[in-house]
């Protein structure tokens, strides 16, 4: 059993759907409706954390709960039979041969199931999407076909549970909560607007109107409705088997009634049909959510017919297909270029559900975090760059001024919220990611200015990277840092980023690493604030020093700039300027950080200082040199069995944590990652990585390289990640960010096969959907039982559009201009020797053709010549890699495909 494609859109199949658990299918549009469905139309529908139509559910719930979508059909005055499968004699029948048939099909992006019984002789075919539009609603759309030889009739009815209200309130006052309920039929429904809602933001006057509509497709309006729970299902009924169904009651409600004070359903009954022989009916039900609460027939008007649907969901399908078009890879393999569609999708998703709308992702309340807002950035730089400079330059606004950021991120560009409860957590890792970020921006764009542009600084209680509270700061104070006369203080990008990377540099553990602090990438190891140390994201900072200072000798060259102006305060941590720190000492980093942290806790001065940018230069080249030399010199490790690696942390007890141990060999992917990607490992050490790597942590039962050992120990001094079962999660599972960007080191570090490996074992597995259980796409992580888990909602889906981009298919910026440096094998060329990927660069769109008619593998070919829409073009070719200038690519039309055909030799 395994889906499989059947277009080129990346559309695809999977018989028998309703025979795995845990499966589910986002439906989601710019207007904010989100969805997930199942093979049974389970899953739930909502707007946010306080607007649910139907009832949350966690993963558990998709097979337990039987709130889901349904439409009943009472055939021939005695069967009933449901079209989501969940009446007892479906359910009865369902490990036996009179099992329904069940097919499902799936894109871009809608859900269709199709579902047979041959004993009744009757097909439903039942279509779900959220349309491209203003609206937050989603279409079902139900197609009843009689495959039978007689005349059937039948008796439809829609059942759509209401729960209209905050996800909260699931547990918290779930019954008072209905008695805010009002509700009304109207010629085509069942309308909810609760009173009041009771949530969070405590108890207000509520606006929003939940409907549930329904009409057949010729414009026929339903006959009634059962709009309350408790008569829809009857006294000892329930969703499988209500007693309005069972018994074929008459509706009780008429159009224009009202109720108040119980559950709600949108349970609309048709007119009765008779369908003869191969024929079909459909009926539209929409499920709308409107935050205006007017009632109006819009939606009606709007999709109230076969034809208009059929519109509706062939514009959907153009926006998502045009959505994800770039990038578009061609290699030998064509399910893996299917495949990677679904992975260019997964970006927008998380843009558009945050980290908490889908079924697996039941925590959070919406949004995303801080890191989660950068790396998401990486792949919306690929697909949908006109808006991205403003989001950075947004972004930015975040960051405080003792190199921390704020942690709960507004629904605005821009927009940083203080934490209520002034938890102090601080996440070591966040200030290395915009760099990141912005110079994967510049290399795209050469715009070098957007360093120089100017942002505030975000300001809440906390101080000192969270160690400490702001006495002086009150709610009133607003959330941006201000000077000490009350003006807002702004500062550079550059500034900013600066910061980011120097508090950190001093704020360092006694084995002089950086602290660990509240966690780092891995959310997990929350367990060790006071002595525990991250090296792994020390070798990430001192990357990263390094690379910013190659960025300024950039700035000083190109744009002549000599000087920068930056807060006066900051001038003591560029210490090579004034008083030259001795990097081995723990003591003195600490102390100057500290002195730091007393001059910014509350305000700053305002004034400015103005630093020639050669002397920033080295002061940043010679803290990225430190670093660099330090963890080669003090964390490379080599055990019993004569295995070598880096180790990644230090424990709160300031134990090392990797190398051998009692309960077996301790290693962590994670430190072996940012020390091959940042240069610190040798490309000898490289192999000694990946030999160790193999032996400890790869698992092709798990699709590759796990992000640890087993521990075997609760390690409450390093993180409650331990407390999880190993294998699932943080806790040894295979992690697809961190496996994804260790692939990334490796191919940046020109290891391209085992670069590829990675990739390919982990896209292997998760395409083996026997154990996967998984749609396309990469997953969160895969667990110990080898299925994919947290589907679409990662950072991972980023970091391999990234891989795959500019560097398997070598397409990255330099400075604007564009570089082409292929690393791909000879098995992924085709039989012609072609792999080509249509991206967009310089706001045109490509098509690159790299031709290689020899099949030659990576290592043996250069590129010989480049010609563009057929023309030889003057490039400056070096070995295997290319550049061609930007003011060649922007003096092309914007509105067509070039080609740009790079041969290989
Ligand atoms: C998730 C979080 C990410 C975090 C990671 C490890 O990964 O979103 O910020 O670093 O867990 O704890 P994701 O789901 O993005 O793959």
């Amino acid at each position: 059993m395994s889906w499989k494609f059947v277009s080129e859109n990346g559309e695809f199949i999977l018989e028998n759907p309703d025979k795995n658990s845990y499966l589910y299918f986002p439906l989601v549009n710019e207007a904010g409706m989100m969805s997930s469905i199942t093979p049974n139309l389970n899953g739930d529908l909502k707007s946010g954390q306080n607007t649910f139509l139907l009832l949350p559910v966690s993963v558990e719930d998709l097979h337990n709960s039987k709130s889901g979508r349904n439409f009943w059909l009472y055939v021939n005055d005695k069967y009933i039979w449901s079209v989501n499968g969940n009446s007892p004699m479906q359910l009865a029948n369902s490990y036996n041969e009179k099992k329904d048939k069940v097919k499902l099909e799936a894109g871009f992006l809608w859900h269709k199931i199709t579902r047979e019984n041959n004993d009744l002789g009757i097909r439903a075919e039942i279509i779900n999407f959220v349309p491209v539009d203003e609206h937050k609603v989603e279409i079902m759309e139900v197609t009843i076909t009689n495959i039978s030889e007689n005349t059937l009739r039948v008796s439809p009815t829609a059942a759509i549970p209401i729960y209209g209200r905050s996800a909260d309130n699931l547990r918290d006052h779930r019954h008072v909560t209905s008695l805010l309920h009002r509700i009304k039929t109207t010629e085509c429904g069942v309308l909810v607007k609760p009173t009041l809602s009771f949530d969070e933001r405590g108890h207000k006057i509520n606006n929003v109107l939940y409907s549930v509509l329904g009409i057949e497709e010729n414009g026929e309006k339903p006959v009634g409705f059962f709009p309350e729970v408790e008569e829809y299902i009857g006294e000892g009924g329930s969703f499988e088997n209500p007693e309005a169904i069972f018994l074929n009651k008459k509706p009780y409600a008429k159009p224009g009634e009202y109720f108040e004070g119980y559950e709600a359903i949108g349970a609309i009954k048709f007119k009765d049909v008779e369908l003869k022989p191969n024929e079909s009916k459909t009926y539209i039900i929409l499920m709308d959510i409107n935050e205006e609460g007017t009632e109006n027939n819009i939606l009606i008007e709007k999709y109230g017919s076969k034809e208009k649907v059929k519109k509706a969901l062939e514009n959907n399908k153009k926006y998502w297909e045009n959505k994800i078009s770039k990038p578009e890879f061609k290699t030998s393999d064509d399910e893996f270029n299917k495949w990677m569609k679904w992975v260019n999708i997964q970006p927008i998703l998380r843009r558009l559900f945050g980290n908490s709308f889908l079924p697996h992702h039941d925590y959070g309340r919406g949004g995303r975090g801080w890191r989660d807002l950068w790396q998401d950035l990486l792949a919306l730089l690929m697909m949908e760059p006109d808006n991205v400079r403003f989001l950075l330059h947004n972004n930015f606004a975040g960051v405080r001024i003792d190199g921390s950021n704020a942690t709960i991120i507004g629904s605005k560009p821009g927009e940083f919220i203080a934490d209520r409860n002034n938890i102090a957590r601080m996440w070591m890792d966040h200030g290395a990611w915009p760099f990141l970020t912005t110079k994967l921006y510049i290399d795209l764009t050469g715009d070098l200015k957007f360093l120089l542009e100017s942002q505030t600084y975000f300001k809440d209680r906390l101080a000192n990277r969270c160690t400490d509270f702001d006495p002086n700061w009150t709610i009133e104070e607003g959330n941006k840092l201000k000077t000490n006369s009350g003006e807002l203080y702004s500062g550079s990008i550059l500034e900013h980023i600066l910061i980011q990377h120097l508090t950190p540099f001093f704020n360092v553990g006694m084995h002089n690493n950086i602290k660990l602090e509240g966690a780092d990438w891995n959310d997990g190891l929350d367990m060790a604030r006071d002595k525990g140390e991250s090296v792994a994201f020390t070798a990430l900072y001192g990357w990263n020093l390094l690379e910013f200072a190659n960025l300024l000798k950039i700035l000083k060259e190109k744009e002549n700039i000599e000087e920068i102006e930056i807060a006066e305060e900051i001038f003591m941590l560029l210490d090579t300027l004034n008083t030259n720190i001795d990097y081995n000492s723990v003591d003195e980093k600490n102390k100057l950080l500290n002195e730091y942290y007393s001059k910014v806790k509350s305000f700053v001065s305002g004034k400015k200082i103005t630093i020639k940018i050669e002397d920033l230069i080295t002061d940043l080249e010679r803290k990225g040199n430190w670093i660099v030399s330090h963890i080669r010199k003090n964390e490379w490790i080599k055990n019993n069995e004569g295995f070598e690696w880096f180790n990644g942390y230090y424990d709160n007890h300031g134990n090392r944590v990797e190398g051998d141990h009692p309960n077996g060999v301790r290693m962590t992917l994670t430190g072996q990652v940012f020390t091959i990607m940042g240069g610190i490992a040798t490309n000898e050490q490289i192999e000694k990585i990946l030999d160790s790597a193999k032996k400890y942590l790869k698992d092709e039962k798990v699709g590759g390289y796990r992000l640890n050992t087993n521990f075997h120990e609760v390690k409450l001094d390093l993180g409650r990640l331990f407390g999880f079962a190993f294998g699932h999660k943080e806790n040894g599972a295979m992690f697809s960010h961190m496996a994804v960007m260790f692939s990334n080191a490796l191919y940046k570090r020109g290891f391209v096969e085992d670069g590829f490996d990675v990739i390919n074992t982990l896209y292997n597995h998760v395409k083996n959907f026997e154990v996967s259980r998984i749609y396309p796409g990469i997953p969160e992580y895969i667990n110990e039982k080898g299925r994919g888990m947290y589907h679409y909602l990662t950072g991972s889906a980023s970091w391999l559009l990234l891989t795959v981009l500019t560097e398997m298919f070598g397409v990255k910026g330099d400075l604007g201009d564009l570089v082409l440096e292929p690393k791909l094998l000879h098995k992924q060329f085709d039989c012609k020797g072609i792999a080509s990927v249509k991206t967009l660069f310089a706001d045109r769109t490509f098509n690159i053709i790299y031709s290689n008619k020899n099949r030659l593998n990576y290592g043996k070919y250069n590129i010989s010549s480049v010609s563009l829409n057929g023309k030889e073009i003057e490039s400056e070719i070096s070995g295997n890699k290319v550049k061609i200038k930007r003011s060649l690519l922007e003096s092309l039309d914007k509105n067509k495909i070039h080609e740009l055909i790079v041969e290989l030799e």
